[in-house]
């Protein structure tokens, strides 16, 4: 198993929800974060009492590729090196088959699916280098069956999958391992809506960070292509 000393890990959407799980997990494990916001005071509160040489916050907006760019590069110039990345931020709007939404599904593609590949390709030399690169995308139980009229948001989530395979494959000589973690209703603000499934029957954001520890800790011959963490019994294909 890779321990978390001085390993470097990129987590987007840091701020709330999965994300800030994922954070304060991967922080007290001893990893060094690197958190892309898009509004870096967003994480002062949780990061208040954190060693200031183990943590950076950076303003990543996932529609403004020069933001992803320069987050990357105060991450490599602050701290030398990238060993793996959390593309975790992510937007949940309806959009149905007979919708016609264009301006609404290009904002999720563009967060949910290019924001990602962005922030892939900046980071794979980084993570080829280390030898033991870790991505982890979180997808969602939506990009592996599609449960209800939602057609934008599986879409984006079933290309997301995607990504990650392709993601695998490119990076697999170079040690990278990729992951699509596909979890079903966590409770977050983006599930507060929802009224056709008990909140408190939900998986919490903390359960996902547990799993997200084990993704990075596994060995270059461990590698968990696809991750489905379920709450219910869903069906899935
Ligand atoms: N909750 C679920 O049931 C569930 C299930 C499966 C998968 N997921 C996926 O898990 C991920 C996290 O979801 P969550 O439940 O934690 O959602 P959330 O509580 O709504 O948080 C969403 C996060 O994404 C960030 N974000 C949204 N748009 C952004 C943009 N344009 N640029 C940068 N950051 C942006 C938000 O930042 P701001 O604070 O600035 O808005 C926030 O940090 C998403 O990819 C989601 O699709 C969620």
């Amino acid at each position: 198993m890779l321990g978390p000393a001085g390993r470097v890990i990129l987590i987007s959407g840091a701020n709330r929800g999965i994300g800030r799980a994922i954070a304060e997990a991967l922080y007290d494990a001893g990893y060094t974060l690197s958190l892309g916001v898009r509004d870096p005071a967003s994480t002062g509160a949780m990061t208040a009492g954190w060693a200031s040489e183990r943590h950076l916050t950076a303003r990543f907006d996932a529609e403004d590729q020069s933001t992803h760019r320069a987050w990357v590069a105060a991450t490599v110039e602050r701290f030398g090196r990238i060993d793996g990345l959390v593309n975790n931020a992510g937007l949940a709007l309806r959009v149905t088959v007979e919708d016609e939404k264009d301006d609404v599904l290009d904002r999720m593609w563009a967060i949910n699916v290019k924001a990602p590949l962005s922030m892939i390709r900046l980071a794979l030399p980084h993570l080829r280098r280390c030898g033991a690169g870790r991505i982890v995308n979180v997808a969602s139980i939506a990009g592996k069956a599609v449960y209800n009229n939602n057609v934008g948001y599986a879409m984006t989530k079933f290309a997301a999958v995607a990504l990650s395979h392709a993601t695998r494959r490119a990076g697999w000589s170079d040690g990278v391992r990729c992951t699509a973690l596909c979890p079903g209703f966590v409770a977050t603000d983006m599930t507060a809506d929802v009224t056709t499934f008990p909140h408190e029957q939900m998986m919490a954001p903390s359960d996902i960070a547990e799993v997200v520890l084990t993704l990075l800790r596994l060995s270059n011959n461990a590698s968990i292509a696809e991750l489905v963490v379920n709450c219910r019994d869903d069906v899935v294909f």
